[in-house]
């Protein structure tokens, strides 16, 4: 497999994060893949941002969780844009774009996995145009039992050894550690266990070679025009 070039964010380095445009950016700047943060909301819709509250990337306050989706509509993001749900990000993106979903806020498995059925039964999407990922244990977990052919990711920026344990147990199909851990030699025993490596999040064009050189397959990134 050629090594996939995945917008972080969207294109963090250009654009407001988890925005419309950031997304389109990354695809305009060569990006086969998308990496976006998932939260699900008071009135239950899963919405596309980074932090547990809005406080840092919007005009508002408070947590994503306690607010409805009309009152996170109401927010600006730099002033221009608006919190995406999901389903918008989709739309903008369109099929074939290979998107990461990474369950960042809590209880996301079950709207993820009813997400992703309904994106394959009435869409046209496959599995493979997938791949959900995750920091915590109890949500992976959790779309491993709910939906055991969702393509899993486990997330680390400790220790690539424990994330192959994850994975063994939750039958991931790939690991993302962050780029500092890895090694010749964790990516050699990663490889014969059969797992794909995403690193994050990897920027600077030294890095950049280094992994290239590694053999990861794929890399996420705020700039994938440098990749
Ligand atoms: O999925 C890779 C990366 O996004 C994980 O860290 O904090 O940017 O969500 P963070
Ligand atoms: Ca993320």
């Amino acid at each position: 497999m050629p090594l996939l070039t995945i917008g972080h964010r969207g294109a963090k380095g250009h654009l407001a994060e988890n925005t419309l445009p950031s997304f389109k950016k990354a695809v305009e700047l060569g990006a086969q893949a998308v990496e976006l943060d998932v939260h699900v909301c008071a009135t239950g819709e899963l919405v596309v941002l980074h932090d547990f509250t809005v406080d840092r990337t919007t005009n508002g306050s408070g947590e994503v969780h306690k607010l409805t989706l009309a009152s996170l509509k109401a927010l600006q993001v730099e002033g221009k844009y608006t919190l995406p749900t999901l389903d918008e990000v989709f739309e903008v993106l369109g099929k074939g774009v290979f998107v990461n979903i990474e369950m960042k806020g809590r209880h996301t498995a079950k709207p993820v996995a009813d997400f992703i059925q309904r994106y394959i039964t009435e869409k046209g999407y496959t599995y493979s145009d997938f791949i959900v990922s995750s920091f915590q244990r109890e949500e992976l977990e959790a779309l491993h039992n709910i939906s055991p052919d969702t393509p899993i990711g486990v997330l680390t920026q400790a220790s690539v050894a424990q994330a192959m344990e994850w994975a063994a147990e939750f039958k991931a199909v790939a690991i993302h550690p962050h780029f500092s851990l890895l090694t010749e030699s964790n990516i050699k025993k990663a490889k014969q266990a059969g797992y794909e490596i995403y690193t994050w999040t990897v920027n600077e064009p030294e890095d950049i070679a280094r992994v290239k050189t590694l053999g990861v397959d794929g890399i996420i990134t705020d700039y994938p025009d440098r990749l």
